[in-house]
């Protein structure tokens, strides 16, 4: 075997440290769409290559689409699908092999397309499968060596490895969602459960929910920051479960006792919850979402922003539903009255930034608030 020159040596040191630094990074985010992008760059630059990307299958409409485009005419790329078997990726998808293209422009299997649409120039392409038990998941390719060189064997067998990082990562996430969804699907079965002994209240974590992650997102909350307010809304009234039905659905006034009864709903719904070790960050949102602005809620009496951020929210989501769904002994107010009692009560009852958030969302989007009133009312 031939000996490796310094240089040599240096550049496989340099391709072993980027398959390294991808498992590093994998440990710091969870996101999927940073781990591609992130993986994809590591090979462009490991690789000497203008331009990655990498393709997922679409089965159902039999498409290739991009979910990574680096390279300058990537966001352009992202916008088109490809045709089930066409082009290198097709090509690759189909069979399961990777593929080496030194010239295009001498390959009939090449898709024309995407270079036609996004004005970016082809010529050689290195594309692998992506390939999880034995099933094609996807495709990433590498475009153009730089330099005007060509794709080695030895790349072939790094971007390999690095594809597998790929669609590892594309694989965890799929089961990742698909026990989100259960977690989330069976919790509403159990909230469902709790509200169906009683019309009244039938339906009011479902809208508390719905408005908080309207709240939520007109705050511009990140993806997980709306899946914890989301869990935290679902769950803030929980804590009912613990209270007799004669106080709880007593249609005329309560007395002290009775009310003091109602007031430890919150602390209940904590105790009840506080066992299942992954869902103590929605603990707080629950405890709090009887805080008032001012420091005059309940349980803990907490002023401003003292009192968790979920909890802020879901107080104004839980107060206009409380206003504007129907009671055993009242109809439910009318929108405007509601709005104007939430705007009047910025900054005493509730949390400034939180109740301008949802009176823009009352003013610009008031179909969709309708649409929610109107189901409960159904
Ligand atoms: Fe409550």
């Amino acid at each position: 075997m031939k000996e490796k020159n310094c240089e040599e040596l240096q550049r496989e040191v340099e391709r072993l440290k980027s398959l390294l630094d991808i498992s590093l990074k994998f440990g710091s985010t969870l996101d999927l769409q940073e781990i591609l992008n992130l993986i994809m760059e590591i090979a462009k630059k490991t690789l000497d290559a203008e331009a990655s990307s990498i393709f997922q299958i679409d089965e159902e409409k039999r498409e290739l689409f991009f979910v990574v485009a680096t390279g300058e005419k990537g966001k352009e790329a992202k916008t088109i699908r490809i045709p089930w078997g066409k082009g290198i990726a097709g090509w690759v998808a189909e069979h399961g092999k990777p593929l080496l293209v030194p010239d295009v422009s001498k390959d009939p299997r090449f898709f024309q397309d995407v270079d036609k649409k996004t004005g970016f120039k082809t010529k050689s392409i290195l594309a692998v499968p992506l390939i999880r038990k034995g099933k094609v998941i996807g495709v990433a390719e590498v475009i153009n060596k730089k330099g005007g060189g060509e794709f080695t064997v030895e790349d072939t067998i790094l971007f390999e490895a690095i594809a597998e990082q790929a669609a590892v990562a594309m694989e965890n996430a799929k089961l990742y969602s698909q026990l989100e969804n259960l977690f989330l699907s069976s919790i509403r079965a159990i909230v469902n459960a709790i509200e169906e002994k009683d019309e009244y209240t039938r339906g009011h974590t479902g809208r508390v929910t719905e408005y908080s992650l309207l709240i939520g997102k007109r705050l511009g909350l990140s993806n997980d920051e709306i899946k914890t307010l989301e869990l935290s809304a679902l769950l803030h009234d929980v804590g009912k479960i613990g209270i007799p039905d004669s106080i709880l659905r007593k249609p005329g006034r309560l007395t002290d006792e009775e009310y003091a009864v109602i007031k430890s709903h919150p602390l209940r719904g904590v105790k009840i919850l506080e066992p299942i070790e992954n869902i103590k960050h929605i603990l707080p949102g629950i405890k709090h979402h009887h805080e008032r602005y001012d420091g005059k809620g309940y349980p803990d009496g907490l002023k401003g922003k003292k009192i968790p951020f979920y909890a802020r929210i879901i107080a104004v989501a839980d107060a206009f539903d409380a206003m504007t769904s129907d009671r055993p002994y009242r109809k439910g107010l009318p929108i405007e009255i509601a709005r104007k009692e939430i705007e009047e009560n910025r900054g005493t009852q509730f949390d400034p930034e939180c109740a301008d958030a949802f009176l823009r969302e009352l003013d610009e989007n008031p179909e969709r608030i309708e649409e929610i009133i109107k189901r409960g009312r159904e």
